[in-house]
């Protein structure tokens, strides 16, 4: 149980690039430094977007077309990873292959659902090997704009160096590949496909089959997992009403009243305090308590389970996680990062009551009397009505589009 929490800490003990060459050297010989020279495309120019929706992402084909609307941020993208449409294809038969895995039976895909916002429908993720994971897994939309990762890690902020997570962490095993990566790289070359992608992807790279280039191609994959044509979105960013009913309107302007603060957390075009992209000159991390659990009274979150707290040790970050992204949240129950609440109606219960009441077992005590929780979760009250509206509203977020867009989809699907 507390497994998790000693390899959190393990990231605080050391600097995190450290922390993952230990964790993935410490798996197995010939692990590659995920920072190996030759691994950019297009001579690594600049990477960042050009500031519109059809920014120049740098990299081997020329300019990444993002595809979004004028006036939707361009994401960050590092130096040392541009963006290409050769690199993004890459990266999605990555994401989605088995082979990735050590058992061949689980892909990245396998816990990130494309039909689910890249979710899985479970309170807490299942690995390659049955091991339980100790929170959820996590939606991927517009991960390209979020400060750092994963629902509790202040100083995990790249997705090249999240990606060796699931392939190589034990403590669960998700795609558990410790150990194995010479097997996988022979995998990956008995593939005719990737005998083409990899040089598409990497050119001028000789050896391009290699755990850094197979974690920039999924990054870059991930950066393209935007999601932005919401009924609120088109209203919101296109003055279009047609996609909101007026209880979804009315529920709007709930979440964005002082009365119910949700925007304090979850504002801003991604629905969270914790964002970053092209132009952004400093970036604002946000962990908030919220009032999830009290045990004892002491103000404790479950063991090994205590987000930031489990990461600096220092009192006043427990229970404290990142504020995520409420789109497409409609399908992404259960919510929190254990899955310990089952439904909206329950979110917002939890919210209106100002904290979590458990009245028995080990996690009894009352949530709204947490003292480290933010005190921005004071407790309202709701009309039975007024929560169906602010229900509505959430699922205004939802973005079928995303849902269904065949560029986001498993391409192995469609071949034998
Ligand atoms: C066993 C299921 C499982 C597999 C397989 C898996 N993930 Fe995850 N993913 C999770 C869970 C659980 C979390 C939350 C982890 C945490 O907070 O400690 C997560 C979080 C993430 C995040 C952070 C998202 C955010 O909003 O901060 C990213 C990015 C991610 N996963 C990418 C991947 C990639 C890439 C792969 C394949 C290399 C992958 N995942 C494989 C379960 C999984
Ligand atoms: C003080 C900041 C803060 C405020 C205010 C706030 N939230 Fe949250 N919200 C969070 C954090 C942090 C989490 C994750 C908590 C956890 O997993 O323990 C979260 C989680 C959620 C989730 C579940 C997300 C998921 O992916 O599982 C929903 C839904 C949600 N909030 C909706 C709301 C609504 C609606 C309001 C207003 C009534 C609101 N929040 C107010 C910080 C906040």
């Amino acid at each position: 149980m507390s497994s998790l929490g000693i390899a959190l800490r393990c990231f605080a003990a050391s600097s995190l690039v450290a922390a993952l060459a230990a964790l993935s050297s410490g798996c197995g010989d010939g692990a590659d430094p995920p920072d190996a020279p030759g691994a950019t495309g297009g001579g690594g120019d600049q990477g960042g977007g050009g500031g519109d929706g059809g920014g120049d992402g740098g990299g081997s084909e020329g300019a990444f077309d993002w595809g979004l609307p004028p006036g939707f941020p361009v994401p960050k993208v590092p130096q040392d990873n541009p963006m290409s449409a050769a690199k993004v294809e890459l990266g999605r038969r990555l994401f989605y292959d088995r082979r990735l895995s050590g058992n061949g039976t689980y892909s990245c895909g396998s816990c990130h659902l494309q039909e689910l916002a890249f979710t899985d429908g479970l309170g807490s993720a299942m690995g390659s090997t049955g091991e339980m994971h100790s929170r959820g897994s996590m939606s991927l939309a517009n991960v390209a704009y979020l400060t750092t990762l994963t629902w509790g890690n202040p100083l995990l902020d790249s997705l090249e160096e999240q990606a060796l997570l699931p392939m190589f962490g034990e403590t669960p095993v998700e795609l558990g590949l410790a150990g194995r990566e010479q097997e996988l790289f022979e995998r990956l070359r008995d593939e005719p496909l990737y005998s083409e992608l990899f040089p598409q992807a990497f050119p001028g790279d000789d050896d391009p089959i290699r755990l850094a280039n197979i974690t920039k191609a999924i990054g870059a994959f991930e950066r393209s997992l935007i999601s932005y044509r919401s009924p609120y979105d088109l209203y919101r960013y296109g003055g279009d009403p047609s996609g909101m009913s007026a209880s979804a309107l009315r529920g709007m302007d709930l979440f964005f009243s002082e009365r119910l603060e949700c925007f304090h957390c979850h504002g801003g075009f991604n629905l969270s305090d914790s964002v970053q992209h092209d132009g952004t000159t400093f970036t604002e991390v946000m962990f908030h308590n919220t009032g999830l659990y009290n045990i004892g009274g002491t103000g404790a979150y479950p063991e090994g389970n205590a987000g930031v707290y489990d990461v600096s040790g220092v009192e006043a970050d427990m229970g404290r996680f990142r504020a995520p992204t409420l789109r497409n949240i409609a399908l992404t129950a259960p919510y929190m990062h254990d899955g310990s609440v089952e439904t909206l109606e329950e979110v917002l219960d939890h919210y209106a009551a100002g904290g979590r009441t458990i009245a028995s077992g080990p996690n009894a005590g009352v949530g709204s009397e947490n003292r480290f929780k933010s005190e921005l979760i004071r407790g309202f009250d709701l009309t039975a009505e007024e929560k169906a509206d602010v229900i509505d509203f959430l699922k205004s977020l939802t973005d079928d589009e995303f849902l269904t867009d065949p560029r986001h989809a498993d391409p192995w699907a469609e071949a034998p």
